[in-house]
């Protein structure tokens, strides 16, 4: 269900002719929800200029870290729910569609969550029970204030197969299902998804498709799956990714962008693992004092190129969202090699917005 607002695409129309400053929000109005990560310091409120973009700009807003086990539930009768609450209470207050991220990931996983006393891994069961519970408490205290939900983050590999993360290990393929089950459960009513990053890749394509499938012919509710779209001036090849757009879309699912950035400086990883992380090298930090005119026009044109794919399937994509707000956000300047200066996002460090959106 598209909260697009009518009085916002309006909006659009009347100000054509008015010389004010582009509203992303309402450029794109009939086509998509423009979506934004939001961070601790915008969640606060501390960074002013940050608030005030996500509010003119963005119609969706997705928790950066602060949903993520280990900074939500970080002991098993411990819960931390001060900084979630006030994203929520954030996307209520400017009417965003809000999303969760995420309830099931290998990564930021909180320790005591798939160990024992002992350190080895814990039984299926007590595993299903611990799952269960951290879905049902988190999904039914944010029931109808959360929109939808990432589920299932980052599940699958390049090759297609499972990742072999603890949830894998000790109950197979079953752990998709069932986290699915149990958020549905908790709010019958949120939408449910899976999400990925490199998933113009044929074996996450092909995998996704067929868990789709599984889930669908289970009866159980899945509403989207999320391309992350991380992405550099050299990858990915966009007719892959187109591929992989329609292959999902197939299914009859929304296909949602979730997580858009694009590196401008030499790319060292196409994946977005987050452990995968390289030593800082100067050479792989060539723009640290500023972004040169032609590859910035570089980039602006792949960025454009990439807009273009997805209003091409605008009929398809529920929701654009970047990974951050402004360049100085993202975590690209930090991942994978830790001290880098990027450019990835669609505002500069300036607040400016980039000039490839100026053409829509
Ligand atoms: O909040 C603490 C702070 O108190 C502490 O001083 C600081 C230094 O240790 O760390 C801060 O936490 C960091 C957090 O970001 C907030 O800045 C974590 O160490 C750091 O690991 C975390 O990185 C996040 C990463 O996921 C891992 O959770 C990135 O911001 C976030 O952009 C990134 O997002 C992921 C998506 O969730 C899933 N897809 C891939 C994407 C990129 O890795």
């Amino acid at each position: 269900m598209k909260r697009i607002s009518i009085i916002a695409a309006l909006a659009a129309v009347i100000s054509c002719g008015a010389p004010e400053e582009k509203v992303l929000k309402d450029t794109f109005a009939d086509k998509f929800y423009i979506g934004a990560a939001i961070n601790e310091a915008e969640i606060r409120g501390t960074d002013v200029e940050g608030v005030e973009l996500l509010k003119k700009h963005f119609s969706s807003i997705v928790a950066e870290n602060c949903m993520k086990s280990e900074e939500i539930h970080p002991e098993e009768n411990v819960y931390n729910f001060e900084l979630a609450d006030k994203f929520v209470e954030f996307g209520e207050a400017n009417d965003m569609f809000i999303i969760g991220h995420c309830l099931i990931w290998h990564s930021q996983l909180a320790p005591w969550f798939v160990y024992d006393e002992k350190g080895d891994f814990v039984t299926p069961e007590v595993l299903k029970q611990r799952m269960k519970d951290h879905i049902t408490t988190i999904v039914t205290r944010y029931k109808g204030r959360v929109d939808g939900w990432d589920v299932v983050n980052e599940a699958i590999v390049e090759d297609g197969s499972y990742r072999n993360s603890p949830f894998y290990q000790i109950l197979g393929e079953e752990f998709i299902p069932l986290a699915f089950q149990y958020a549905h459960e908790a709010d019958p009513d949120a939408e449910l998804y899976l999400n990925d990053y490199g998933q113009n890749v044929k074996g996450r394509r092909e995998t996704y498709v067929k868990i789709i499938k599984d889930l669908q012919a289970r009866g159980l509710r899945i509403d989207g799956i999320g391309m992350q779209a991380h992405m550099g001036m050299d990858y990915p090849d966009f007719g892959e990714f187109e591929e992989s757009l329609l292959a999902f879309a197939g299914t009859g699912v929304n296909v949602m962008i979730t997580e858009w950035d694009m590196s401008a400086i030499p790319t060292v990883n196409t994946g977005a693992n987050v452990a995968d992380t390289e030593e800082y090298k100067k050479a792989l930090d060539p723009y640290a004092d500023g972004l040169p005119a032609e590859v910035s026009a570089e980039w602006n044109a792949r960025m454009k190129a990439s807009m273009d794919l997805f209003l091409k399937h605008a009929d398809k994509i529920t929701r654009v969202t970047a990974w951050g707000v402004s360049d100085g956000d993202s975590w690209k300047n930090d991942w994978p090699v830790e001290g880098r200066t990027d450019y990835p996002l669609l505002f500069d460090r300036n607040l400016e917005m980039k000039p490839f959106l100026k053409e829509y």
